[in-house]
């Protein structure tokens, strides 16, 4: 019987590990995840955080080499942030940024449009990463409305980009298992081959990528065309780096044919490249920045819209209104955590800790190319992939199958039974994702090396044993 009660009869007041896997059991829908694959395995329960460091519920160490999601970029157990938050909380916990402001989000709002670059001035809060890029899709269509060229309501995104999960995001993210279950989507949603260059035949033009985008605007009609959002460094697929002069031909693309360009920095910002923005790594200038997770280090959600003078100006005079709005967008707890979290980056200097790390973290990658089954290694700043092929010589990737018995079968379970969380992804073709905490140093780097070679070299065995 459906009930809206707990179901779980073990009653440990003191919740102990098997009441907890229980209820995780019975009533947690976790995101992205075969429910069933925990049928007659334990949930991982993660109860604490330390620096670089988390610990499950039987007090087993982890490295979290993935800043849990790309998130957590400052380190886990940053008592300094939990202080903001609750003597924020304390304070006023929260008023809403819909007519209203309160001095944390206008203090956050004026701090980052001071670290953005050029003349991204204007910033409106989210929740979230998906809700950011949402709400830059509706800023453009309706920026473009406003200037009277009501046609313009397409985007243009990359093949396997993921930019969210809400409908609107949906029409950008470019991987077709996660738009199928949901079609039809919002309409206009358009796609143009991305920047991984792996398998590409020799002698390209490094700047094909870019030039797809305009004949991609051209094909549809310049008229109609919105805006082109991507990442600076695309996740999905594993870290596709964009070409030399790549951004540099896109943002010359989008001023010719009057498109906003979206630089979607939910992961590349804050440092995860070594800059507090992606656009500032590879010299570009966007209309639209969107971001979130490391804004607050996750210490409580918040994502944010960037937006150029040229961009907001139709909405600051007159009757102009950016008719859109999300209750908790700016909320006073996570606006107290991202300052917090702001002074520490600058404290500490995180971002020139990722330069001066980023040769070794990116050097033990290039280093696993011994093993067997490594094919690609790629990444910028304390972001990098590991793309696992069949045969290095071919590049031929394993089938869908071969990928479940890999990744699902044995890799990710491997990796995490020896200590480290990262993810072992197989939306594009599989790949092993990291993105360690940005305080990450020798000896974390060491570590992630030391079982990245073990389970890479057990799984090598494997597959070619089969
Ligand atoms: C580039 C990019 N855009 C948007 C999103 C969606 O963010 P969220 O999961 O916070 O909604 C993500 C999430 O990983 C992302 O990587």
């Amino acid at each position: 019987m459906a009930s809206t009660t707990p179901q779980y009869v073990t009653q440990d007041t003191e919740g102990s590990q098997s009441s907890l896997q229980e209820m995780a059991k019975r009533h947690l829908w976790m995101h992205f995840t075969r429910m069933s694959a925990y049928a007659d395995a334990e949930v991982p329960i993660l109860v604490k955080g330390e620096g670089c460091y988390v610990f499950d519920e039987h007090g087993k160490r982890y490295l979290d080499g993935l800043s849990a999601l790309f998130c957590v970029n400052a380190g886990h157990g940053r008592a300094e942030i939990a202080d903001a938050m609750a003597e924020q909380a304390k304070e006023l916990a929260f008023f809403t940024n819909w007519s209203y402001a309160h001095p944390r989000a206008v203090e956050l709002a004026a701090r980052v449009a001071g670290l953005a670059p050029g003349d991204l001035n204007r910033v409106f809060f989210t929740s979230g990463g998906s809700e950011a890029v949402e709400s830059a899709l509706k800023l453009c269509r309706t920026f473009h409305k406003r200037n009277g060229e009501a046609g313009r309501y397409k985007l243009i995104a990359r093949e396997i980009a993921y930019h969210g999960t809400t409908m609107g995001a949906l029409t950008a993210t470019g991987i077709p298992d996660l738009r199928a279950p949901f079609e039809p989507l919002a309409p206009g949603g358009h796609h143009v081959p991305n920047t991984n260059s792996y398998r590409w035949p020799e002698g390209r033009d490094p700047l094909w990528a870019a030039d797809a985008i305009e004949d991609k605007i051209l094909f549809e009609g310049p008229e109609t065309v919105s805006c082109v959002i991507l990442e600076p460094v695309q996740n999905a697929g594993g870290c596709f780096v964009p070409q030399e002069g790549y951004w540099q031909r896109v943002r010359e693309i989008c001023d010719k044919h009057g498109v906003l360009l979206i630089s979607d920095e939910v992961i590349c910002s804050w440092g995860r490249l070594g800059h507090y923005f992606g656009a500032e790594r590879f010299g570009y200038q966007p209309d639209i920045i969107t971001t979130a997770k490391g804004l607050t280090s996750a210490y409580s959600p918040m994502g944010a819209v960037i937006a150029s003078d040229r961009v907001a100006e139709p909405f600051m005079n007159g009757t102009g209104m950016f008719v859109h709005g999300l209750t908790f967008g700016g909320h006073p707890v996570s606006a107290a955590a991202a300052l917090a979290n702001l002074d520490i980056f600058e404290r500490e200097d995180l971002c020139g800790h990722v330069l001066a790390h980023e040769d070794e973290f990116q050097g033990m990658l290039q280093g696993l190319r011994d093993i067997p089954i490594v094919g690609d290694a790629r990444g910028a700043g304390y972001f990098g992939a590991i793309e696992l092929v069949k045969d290095r010589e071919t590049k031929e990737s394993f089938s869908a199958e071969e990928s479940e018995t890999l990744l699902r079968g044995y890799l990710s379970g491997a990796l995490y039974e020896n200590g480290l969380i990262c993810r072992a992804d197989d939306r594009g073709d599989p790949v092993i994702q990291l993105s360690p905490p940005l305080i990450a140093g020798s000896e974390e780097i060491a570590e992630i090396e030391r079982v990245l070679r073990l389970v890479l070299t057990e799984a090598s065995n494997r597959m070619t044993s089969n």
